[in-house]
């Protein structure tokens, strides 16, 4: 039996991994909501979907309080605003990061306005930013325009920008790698995730080399990154003007972390590749089907790409293989909606009306 003690308190990742986060001033009030420590989830359907003859744990990071990776970062971010006596905290976002955002602003009792590309935000991520008391800027333009105005607004005295351009964001994010490390006992073979502004993908790397260079695990992952096809700049060498993808996450087309990304693929010998919205939709009903995890488009990029490496043959036999599910299904409904075009059966309420509906 497992001893009831181990529900201890968690004080979130940067106390639990506070000998990694020097940037952290000694003293300093953390602004926490218990982030981190998400579920390694084993995915023996999926492999099976896949081919099968490898391992497959999904790190489920849609149980964060916001649902989302993004508040490994934003603890950090804000307990720094905080330390620092910001008056105002601003990002840009195509969701995530300003839900994420409002509510430890909300937490550390500083003003937070976030600047959202226009009509191209997930009703769930809205809704997060508009409870959490976020002051929202809605732009006619997308989030590459709304990142280049944060970066100009961040100029300000008493202003702090809480996207991942703010280093401490990536120092936050990297835990998700030190948890797959410590649940697992070593490095995985490969560790897959999407694409976005590439601020996670620069952080797991990170998280997985100092891991490494601490000899807590003696080897690395190969990085293996997937950008929606309309949305693909580092696949494809060059911004893209008019992002486009059914996964609004990673509608970005210029990302900040760029050289993050690159560099990550380049060390690890990983790749970053593309795959279409109808191969990310597929993968998005098979990880609710197979897994029972409803997670929202984005994280299905990696999901779509590891199937097609899979089914090519490039995953070696017995690899160990990690993938990052970024953010929660019930962030963006409409898009769950839309997929699953199954109207409920309409009937009186008896036993045989239901029995002879489901031919049972
Ligand atoms: N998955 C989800 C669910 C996201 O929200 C994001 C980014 C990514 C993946 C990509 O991560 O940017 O570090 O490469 N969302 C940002 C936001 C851009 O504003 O919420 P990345």
């Amino acid at each position: 039996m497992i001893p009831r003690n181990t529900l201890s308190a968690w004080p979130g990742v940067l106390e639990f991994y506070r000998e990694y986060m020097s940037w952290l001033p000694a003293g300093a009030q953390i602004v926490t909501l218990q982030e981190g420590k998400t579920p390694l989830i084993p995915a023996p359907r999926l492999v099976a979907e896949a081919g099968g003859g490898f391992e497959l744990y999904l790190k489920y990071e849609a149980v964060n309080p916001t649902a989302s990776f993004k508040d490994r970062g934003m603890t950090a971010a804000m307990t720094q605003a905080l330390a620092r006596g910001s008056k105002l905290v601003i990002c840009a976002s195509t969701g995530n990061t300003s839900a994420s955002a409002a509510a430890y602003a909300g937490r550390a009792g500083l003003r937070c306005a976030v600047l959202l590309p226009h009509g191209k935000i997930a009703l769930g991520k809205l809704a997060q930013a508009r409870m959490y008391g976020a002051e929202i800027i809605a732009l006619r333009g997308n989030f590459d325009d709304a990142l280049r105005l944060v970066r100009e607004l961040g100029t300000r005295p008493g202003v702090e920008v809480v996207n991942s351009i703010n280093p401490v964001r990536i120092e936050g994010q990297k835990t998700g790698a030190f948890e797959i490390c410590d649940v697992l006992g070593r490095a995985p073979d490969f560790h897959f995730l999407p694409v976005g502004n590439a601020g996670n993908i620069t952080a797991y790397w990170r998280g997985f080399r100092e891991y490494h260079q601490h000899g807590i695990t003696t080897s690395l992952p190969r990085m293996c990154g997937f950008q929606a096809a309309g949305s693909a700049p580092i696949v494809e060498g060059r911004p893209i003007l008019d992002p486009q993808t059914i996964a609004t996450a990673i509608r970005i087309g210029n990302p900040a972390s760029w050289s993050g990304a690159t560099t990550a693929v380049e060390e690890s010998q990983g790749l970053i590749e593309s795959v279409t919205d109808d191969e990310i939709l597929h993968a998005y009903g098979l990880i609710a089907r197979l897994e029972g995890l409803f997670v929202e488009p984005a994280c299905a990029a990696p999901v779509a790409g590891l199937l097609r490496m899979a089914r090519k043959g490039l995953i070696p036999k017995g690899s160990l293989v990690t993938l990052t599910l970024t953010g929660h299904g019930l962030k963006d409904p409409d898009t769950a909606m839309d997929q699953t075009k199954v109207d409920a059966k309409v009937l009186d309420p008896h036993v045989d009306a239901i029995l002879e509906s489901l031919g049972f």
